[in-house]
């Protein structure tokens, strides 16, 4: 199970990299954009923070020639273990089968439905980030995809990971992990959401109180409960 940030913000990547095991980014144009900076210093910054852990950036460019042409700068400009993340549209398919061959790594990008997810492992994909929430949002069960490719795939032994992405609910996030994800890709503000109870805040200070109101500080000699 991998837990990747879906983020552009440096100082949140750098907190989640520094608290926690964090498996990468997913960037998008939308994101980004998000940071108004120069956006070639801004993926160096990011590669920096990120410590060899994976980054995956996202082509703006939407025609086969262009997608290619893209794909071969980000990988100049951030190196070779970079995933080129390419929405799976027409041009899209035929760019994630050129570029896998050519020893790229891809991450195919805006799934929605089990097909796409299918044609894109297919093409050469090494992750697929299928939309859980737009799919939901949209009238399908976002969840319920992950379980349909899950299960073709297992089916076909296909290797491809399933990379949730999209998410807008904890419970939308618990249960497509259920179903099968793979990876998953999670804004900040829910990663740190994900990770909270409120009792596991309540049972520390307890544990805290209980053992001041006897010896009066804890081991160490301080007194954190006023
Ligand atoms: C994933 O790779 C995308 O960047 C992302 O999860 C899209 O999420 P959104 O629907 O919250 O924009």
């Amino acid at each position: 199970m991998e837990y990747l940030l879906d983020s552009a913000d440096v100082n949140s990547i750098k907190e989640a990299v520094e608290l926690y095991t964090l498996h990468g980014i997913t960037t998008n144009p939308t994101l980004i954009s998000r940071e108004n900076k120069n956006y070639k210093k801004l993926f160096l910054e990011l590669k920096a923070v990120l410590k060899g852990k994976d980054f995956h950036i996202q082509v703006t460019e939407v025609t086969f020639d262009g997608i290619i042409e893209e794909a071969k700068l980000i990988k100049k400009l951030v190196g070779d273990s970079v995933y080129i993340k390419i929405p799976v549209t027409d041009d899209g398919f035929k760019a994630i089968k050129y570029l896998s061959k050519n020893n790229f790594l891809i991450t195919a990008t805006a799934i929605c439905n089990v097909n796409q997810a299918v044609m894109a492992a297919l093409c050469g994909a090494k992750y697929l980030a299928v939309y859980i929430n737009r799919i939901t949002k949209n009238g399908g069960d976002g969840p319920e995809v992950i379980r349909a490719i899950k299960k073709i795939f297992i089916d076909n032994n296909i290797k491809t990971k399933i990379l949730g992405a999209s998410f807008k609910s904890i419970s939308q996030l618990n249960i497509s992990i259920l179903n099968g994800c793979d990876a998953v890709t999670i804004n900040p503000e829910m990663f740190k959401k994900m990770l909270f109870s409120e009792i596991t805040k309540k049972s520390v200070g307890k544990f805290t109180e209980d053992f001041e109101s006897v010896y009066g500080v804890n081991t160490t000699g301080r007194n954190l409960i006023k």
